[in-house]
């Protein structure tokens, strides 16, 4: 038998309910925000991520679905979703254009990590990006609509904060973080090295508890802030406690991907287990211009579906649409006519076998239809239909024409 590849699920009944729930609810909140729907292949260039999330991350490091098409061009099926939606706004020259830009998205994403619970190498996200906007506003707009979706949803979290810098302050921590890896270089772990040259302050999310416990006394970064970063940082945080949206400060919080710059952002969930980031995100105001197009303030985030399904809190089910069925297979025909004309306005199920009442009745319940109706030797006589409303327990016969 072939089975579905490692860490690559079908999502069908109940998971698809939910999905789809999760997907109308963060479009439409999404929406309110003046954010619009972007849709972008799930192949790209591989440069395009090399360039973007960056060479020295894990993602682009190990974790790529990378090949080489019939066409002999260097391809990968995208990691994450901000790369192709810039490629897009670069490519349709928005960045040419000024003003304001912002989207929003959902799909498919591919990393060859270790599948375990809430980690897989095909996962779906829902992000957002919004291009054109400097103002910390948006980044606090970002955090409340993930805050907004979240509650729509019914989910509980912990919101993390951090500021990365930017190009005044960012270099010269660098340099001291430099100068303190290398005072304790003896004992930290071989990725922490590489990193040291690569990219060091990923160093300060390694997962090693040694590591961990050496870098309790690293200089941080949000000690030394240029007075923009500092601004913006205290701005954002006087805006969520404005707006009841409480948060905690993690200096080690440096996100994944390496085109952050100024404020990031992490919802975790204490209810899914280890993976137990639900959302993430911050402002990467350097990644368009880096891309080759015009300068351009973004700052985006994307929200891991798949952990936040065992999350969701479903509204109560309510009974739709019609079930339609006969008793006497010589009705079956009209039944067929009927079940077609009646799908222009509602959601109608038809039963393709001849059964008694009892039994419709209980195939009705099954596919939780709000009526039952259905056409027996009396009703084929009298060109009626019999249809009972399950929600409020009546009962009626009409004329099939009227139905
Ligand atoms: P990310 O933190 O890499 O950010 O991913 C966002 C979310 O996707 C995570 O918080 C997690 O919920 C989910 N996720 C990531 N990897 C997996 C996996 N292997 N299995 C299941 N879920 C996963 C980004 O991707 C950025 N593009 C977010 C962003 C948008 N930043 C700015 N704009």
């Amino acid at each position: 038998m072939i089975k579905s590849l490692r860490g690559m699920n079908d999502i069908l009944s109940e998971d698809y309910k939910r999905y789809t729930y999760f997907i109308q609810t963060a479009s439409k909140i999404a929406q309110k925000y003046g954010f619009h729907f972007i849709e972008t292949p799930l192949l790209e260039e591989t440069a395009l991520f090399k360039r973007s999330v960056g060479e020295s991350s894990d993602i682009v490091g190990k974790e790529m679905y990378q090949f080489t098409d019939k066409g002999g061009n260097d391809v990968c099926l995208r990691p994450e979703g901000t790369a192709g939606v810039v490629r897009a706004f670069i490519q349709q020259k928005l960045d040419r254009a000024g003003g304001t830009h912002r989207f929003f998205y959902h799909g498919a994403m591919f990393r060859y990590e270790r599948p375990q619970k809430g980690r897989l190498r095909q996962f779906h996200q829902f992000g957002v990006e919004s291009f054109g906007v400097e103002s910390v506003y948006e980044d606090a707009s970002m955090i409340m609509m993930v805050s907004d979706i979240l509650k729509a949803l019914g989910i509980g979290y912990r919101l993390q904060l951090n500021s990365l810098g930017d190009n005044n302050c960012m270099p010269a921590y660098r340099e001291n973080l430099v100068k303190f890896i290398e005072s304790v270089e003896e004992e930290i772990c071989e990725d922490c090295k590489r990193r040291k040259s690569t990219n060091p302050i990923r160093v300060l999310d390694c997962k090693n508890e040694k590591c961990q416990s050496l870098y309790e006394n690293a200089p941080k970064l949000i000690n030394s802030l240029c007075e923009n970063c500092e601004s913006d940082f205290s701005q954002l945080k006087k805006i969520l406690d404005e707006n009841d949206i409480t948060y905690e400060i993690d200096t080690n919080l440096v996100r994944g991907l390496d085109y952050y710059s100024k404020i990031a952002f992490e919802f975790v969930s204490d209810n899914i287990g280890t993976q137990s980031a639900i959302a993430g995100g911050g402002r990467y105001d350097r990644l368009v211009e880096f891309l080759d197009g015009r300068p351009t303030p973004a700052v985006g985030f994307a929200m891991g579906i798949e952990r936040l399904l065992e999350l969701i809190e479903m509204p109560q089910e309510q009974r739709e649409g019609y079930y339609i069925g006969a008793m006497d297979e010589e009705a079956l025909d009209l039944v067929m006519q009927l079940a077609h004309k009646k799908r222009a306005t509602d959601k109608t199920t038809m039963d393709y076998k001849a059964k008694n009442l009892k039994n419709h009745l209980k195939a009705a319940d099954k596919v939780n239809a709000r009526y039952c109706a259905v056409i027996g030797e009396n009703e084929i006589n009298d060109g009626t239909i019999w249809v009972k409303d399950l929600h409020n327990k009546t009962e009626i016969t009409i004329d099939q024409g009227e139905f």
